[in-house]
């Protein structure tokens, strides 16, 4: 089977770039290894950055200097200009696609802060954000004609006299290897968090195996060391609790009840801050009781089941025990700006990519946003290809 473009990974990054692809009039092919809904873009809950019109205190050029701080400077700046820029027609046009972001009083669309900076930037549905823009984006790619193929696992680039031709997969049904061709192909298979298992926010799914795909066609790797931890997770299972919690004013106490650190620092330094308390014999919690049931019901209701169903743990009236966990990596398959790669015709996005705009350290809410922005850039470029 021959498809103008194939794009491998169904997160936010894969979804976008097979939409734009195909909205240029292409034969489109969306591989995913399982579920669109255990991609790690599904996962992040707490929100998408953007500075809106509506948007209060704050400015682009603001949103590039936190992302630039937050990454310990090692961010590409002509990226995250590019992506800070785009923002808020990305929100604008997720929203046209029916993603229904949380409104404030005046019908604007809301906004909470998000650590590393001072603004309110992150745009949100509830602590639903990944996995309510993940569903919108699987419905009109179905609805716009992307043939999707669920339970294929990706094997190997092919190329013939050093161009692409296609791909190897393994289809999961029947453990047949099979061979697509096309003429273009967007790397989106996100990153490899899922390997510290037990310890990690991120489905087994999350494995980095387009990555070490892309190392054994001896495509440039990047910044592999970056390795994000998420400061609250689960402590028997590294169930993220999103950073929603701590935007909307949960503290981090000790099982004295004492607060230790500010709960709104980025989360490089958040996470050490937590494990050097640790260290020191301490239990760490999440401590939401002050917020009561009406705010906890309305923006942070997966926090509150996850500690139900994952602790046994009632958020309105008891410490929640949480501890660092592998999150989100930071460094992946080396590109340029506009999403192309060392092989030409072979572009790639989301996690899996060394984008250059999260630098050593990610902030929250820049995930879905580089996702998005990217994955639409290279579902663009394909095209183009
Ligand atoms: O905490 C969270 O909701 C995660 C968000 C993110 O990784 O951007």
């Amino acid at each position: 089977m021959l498809y103008d473009v194939i794009v491998v990974g169904s997160g936010i990054s894969g979804l976008y770039a097979a939409l734009y692809a195909r909205r240029a009039g292409l034969n489109v092919a969306l591989i995913s290894k399982s579920n669109s809904l255990r991609s790690n873009s599904a996962v992040a809950s707490g929100g998408i950055n953007a500075v809106l019109k509506t948007t209060r205190h704050d400015s682009c050029r603001d949103h590039i200097a936190d992302t630039i701080k937050g990454a310990d400077k090692l961010a590409r700046l002509s990226a995250v200009s590019a992506m800070v820029t785009g923002a808020e027609e990305i929100i604008q046009e997720l929203r046209d696609m029916g993603v229904a972001f949380d409104t404030d009083e005046e019908g604007n669309i809301a906004q909470r802060p998000f650590g590393g900076t001072k603004a309110k930037r992150t745009c949100y549905i509830a602590d639903k954000t990944g996995a309510s823009i993940t569903q919108t984006l699987l419905m009109q790619c179905r609805k716009e004609g992307v043939k999707i193929l669920p339970n294929y696992v990706m094997l190997g680039i092919a190329t013939y006299k050093d161009q692409l031709s296609g791909i190897t997969l393994l289809r999961r049904r029947d453990s047949q290897v099979i061979a697509l061709a096309c003429k273009s192909l967007i790397l989106a298979g996100g990153g490899f968090a899922g390997i510290y298992r037990g310890h990690s926010t991120n489905s087994q799914e999350s494995s980095g195996d387009l990555i070490a795909i892309a190392l054994r066609a001896k495509m440039r790797l990047a910044n592999m060391e970056f390795v994000q931890f998420h400061p609250t997770t689960l402590l028997n299972s590294g169930t993220l609790i999103s950073e929603a919690a701590r935007g909307e004013g949960a503290y981090i106490v000790d099982e004295n009840g004492e607060r230790f650190t500010d709960e709104l620092q980025t989360r490089d330094k958040l996470s050490r801050d937590i494990v050097k308390h640790q260290l020191a014999g301490h239990s760490v919690y999440l401590d939401f009781r002050h917020l009561g049931e009406e705010l906890i019901d309305k923006k942070l209701p997966s926090a509150r089941k996850h500690a139900l169903m994952g602790a046994g743990i009632d958020i309105l009236t008891e410490l929640l025990p949480i501890t660092p966990s592998a999150h989100y990596t930071m460094g992946g398959i080396w590109t340029r700006t506009d999403t192309s790669s060392d092989i030409p015709n072979v572009f790639v996005c989301g996690e899996c990519a060394h984008s250059g705009v999260h630098g050593a350290n990610r902030l929250g809410g820049n995930s879905l946003l580089e996702a998005a922005y990217f994955g639409r850039m290279a579902g663009t470029e394909a095209a183009k290809a």
